[in-house]
């Protein structure tokens, strides 16, 4: 079996497309295989989720009018003028679906959040968006892993 390198990671991703629908447990259990059987998801799974579907806005500088960049773990962490802090409303937006904006008027049209991604993210900001294992938040040589979606 191929579970080592970028290899595994991309089966990772097929994987959780198809649990996302099917019954295919076996196949979603290779998802977390990745890091070592891990079942939570830290700082650099959760930024490579960034990555792929909100840093198209959430840029330094930001485009279409969002209000802040997500590139770095300490941009997570700070305090809006609302007083919350940066992922509390991660957690909030994503959690309601306001994040990412689907059903905005954009080019390329906003993809949703698959459901390996959601979980990904949602259970990294619901344990308080802590720092990552190892405390480096540039995440080299971190293969980021995608959690099992929720059934
Ligand atoms: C297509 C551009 C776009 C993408 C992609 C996008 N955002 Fe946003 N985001 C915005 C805009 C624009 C706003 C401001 C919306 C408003 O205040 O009405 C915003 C606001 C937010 C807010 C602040 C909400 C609040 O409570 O004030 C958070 C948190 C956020 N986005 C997180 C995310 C996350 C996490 C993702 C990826 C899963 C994401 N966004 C993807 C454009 C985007």
């Amino acid at each position: 079996m191929l579970r080592v390198g970028p290899s595994a990671w991309l089966a990772c991703l097929v994987a959780t497309t198809w649990s996302c629908g099917g019954d295919d447990r076996s196949a979603s259990s290779g998802v977390s295989s990745g890091s070592g059987g891990s079942t939570s998801a830290d700082f650099c799974d959760a930024l490579a989720v960034l990555e792929a579907k909100c840093q198209r806005c959430h840029q330094d500088p930001t485009v279409n009018n969002a209000p802040f960049a997500l590139l770095s773990y300490a941009d997570t962490q700070v305090e809006r003028s609302s007083g919350d802090r940066v992922y509390e409303d991660m957690l909030h937006a994503v959690e309601t679906g306001f994040m990412p904006p689907t059903a905005g008027a954009y080019t390329p049209p906003v993809e949703p959040l698959t459901c390996g991604e959601k979980a990904t993210l949602l259970d990294w900001l619901k344990a308080g968006a802590p720092r990552p294992a190892g405390n480096d938040p540039s995440c080299e040589d971190h293969e980021p892993i995608l959690l099992e979606c929720p059934r």
